[in-house]
């Protein structure tokens, strides 16, 4: 008998828990402040309700339809595209693999959020004395020894939660998705309450609505849509594979994608109230104090909060428990989707199957905590989610809009959801996704032709980047191999 969610919520929060992570915290807010402001949420939900919701939906119903994760979904659309589901989870493998280092980061700081560690020289303190940054990529150096003992805090916590399966994902999401937002708001009051908020508000909200006639907001729009619902990797397929058979998805997306953006607009009020007081404290506009990604979490937040008046350590622990509590569900949703795919096909225990995958992952993430690790975690990250994930959901919608009887699917879907699906959903499959995923595939391929990420050299991004896919086809193809080779010995016994 198939594992089970315990209820719909349960279900509902692990999509929420997923989708929600640092994205929402450290991209959303300055994507769209760099993006027209307000008017950026105008690109923005429309990419959510053309794309988002859509492949939401398509992803969450084939899990559910087909009671498998990625690699049998697709393989029963097709035996041969079976290969192409090894390759979706083998990305979410990967890309939990280096999504751990910010977690081993946060571990640290949480550390030395006791005592503010940082000083006031926050940029250096995560440079110089945390990731002991080398000069370059083929500079690498042994792991630092304490963010290996946040690497095996991060990995400990994931075997421990998957370790009975999606039983236990059901309990802990009820503390991993609420807490961080609780946190967000306990922020959000003292952000607020500083002078220069408002500034940092207005910078993040005041629209600019010619900024709607640039292509490159619209392609911004779909790529953060895509990464902040976690699409393509194989997750919200693999979670929909622990529904009933009758359950309710169409409602359930609805609520996973608005959830999820509803959240990323809130915390950009944290991040810009925050920012705001630092331009006040500094005496410099606020551009001059935005910063995104390991930036802002890293360096921006943590001066903001040592400029504070009162309970600066208190504030630390609270940010960095809430960086942790939104990254901890997709890491272990991002290893879900791959071992669920190994499950289904050789049906091993979900406890031997966390064990194994921690112990192959653990050793490999060392990598990233190298004092070169930072490049290759930057290049790595850069083309699994810009090549890599974009690759795999335009294959995604492509099967699914032509291979799969996609009129049926959509009558199957309408037969046990709450909300009823017209036929723009398959417009959305068949034309405006898969015609949007094409040009922002080509668009980084020629930004990446024309100068090299980051002015990385070649060869770095070489092996970081078009080698790390390589590997994940090659694993794609081997465990398709092995997966066929199963089924001809069990076609043969019967
Ligand atoms: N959706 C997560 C975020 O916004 O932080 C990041 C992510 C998780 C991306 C899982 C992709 C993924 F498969």
């Amino acid at each position: 008998m198939r594992e089970r969610w315990h209820s719909r919520t349960a279900f509902i929060m692990a999509a929420i828990g997923s989708a929600v992570g640092l994205g929402n915290v450290w991209r959303f807010p300055y994507v769209a402040y760099q993006s027209g402001g307000g008017a950026f949420l105008i690109p923005y939900f429309i990419a959510l309700f053309t794309a988002g919701i859509p492949m939401l939906i398509l992803e969450m119903g084939l899990g559910q339809r087909m009671q498998r994760g990625a690699p049998g979904a697709f393989g029963a659309i097709r035996p041969k595209l079976e290969l192409f589901g090894w390759w979706t989870v083998g990305l979410s493998a990967g890309i939990v693999i280096y999504y751990s280092t910010i977690l081993a980061w946060s571990w640290v700081y949480l550390w030395h959020a006791v005592h503010s560690g940082w000083g006031d020289q926050a940029e250096s303190f995560f440079i110089n004395t945390i990731l002991q940054r080398s000069s370059g990529p083929a500079e690498l150096g042994t792991p630092l020894w304490y963010l290996v003992i946040g690497m095996a805090l991060t990995w400990a916590t994931v075997f421990l939660i998957l370790r009975k399966g999606v039983r236990n994902v059901s309990k802990v999401v009820f503390i991993t998705v609420p807490l961080p937002l609780i946190l967000l708001v306990v922020l959000l009051i003292r952000g607020l309450t500083l002078p220069g908020a408002l500034d940092g508000i207005r910078y993040y909200l005041t629209p600019d609505f010619k900024m709607l006639a640039s292509p490159a907001i619209w392609l911004r729009a779909y790529g953060q849509i895509f990464f902040s619902l976690s699409l393509a990797s194989g997750v919200m397929i693999g979670y929909g594979s622990y529904l009933g058979k009758r359950a309710e998805i169409t409602n359930s997306a609805l609520i996973t994608g608005l959830a999820n953006c509803g959240i990323s607009f809130f915390a950009g009020f944290v991040v810009f109230s925050m920012l705001g007081y630092l331009a006040r404290v500094q005496g410099v506009p606020v551009p001059e104090v935005t910063a995104s990604g390991t930036g802002l979490a890293f360096v921006a937040f943590p001066i903001a909060i040592s400029q504070l008046p009162a309970l600066n350590s208190f504030f630390g622990i609270i940010f960095f428990v809430t960086l942790l509590t939104l990254g901890i569900d997709s890491a272990f949703a991002l290893q879900e989707a791959f071992t669920t795919g190994v499950r289904d096909k050789w049906n091993q225990s979900p406890g031997k199957l966390a064990f194994v995958f921690v112990a192959i992952a653990f050793p490999i993430s060392l990598i990233f905590i190298t004092k070169g690790g930072f490049y290759w975690f930057d290049i790595i990250d850069k083309w699994i989610c810009d090549f890599g994930l974009v690759a795999a959901g335009l294959g995604q919608c492509l099967i699914v809009g032509y291979l799969d009887r996609v009129q049926d699917f959509r009558v199957y879907l309408n037969e046990i959801s709450e909300v009823k699906l017209g036929v723009w959903w398959i417009w959305a499959l068949r034309y405006v996704t898969p015609a949007i995923l094409t040009v922002i595939l080509i668009v980084n391929l020629i930004n990446e032709f024309k100068s090299s990420y980051q002015g990385y050299p070649r060869w770095a991004t070489w092996i970081g980047g078009w080698g790390v896919l390589a590997i994940f086809l090659l694993l794609a193809v081997i465990l398709y191999k092995i997966s066929s080779h199963t089924d001809s010995i069990h076609n043969k016994e019967k």
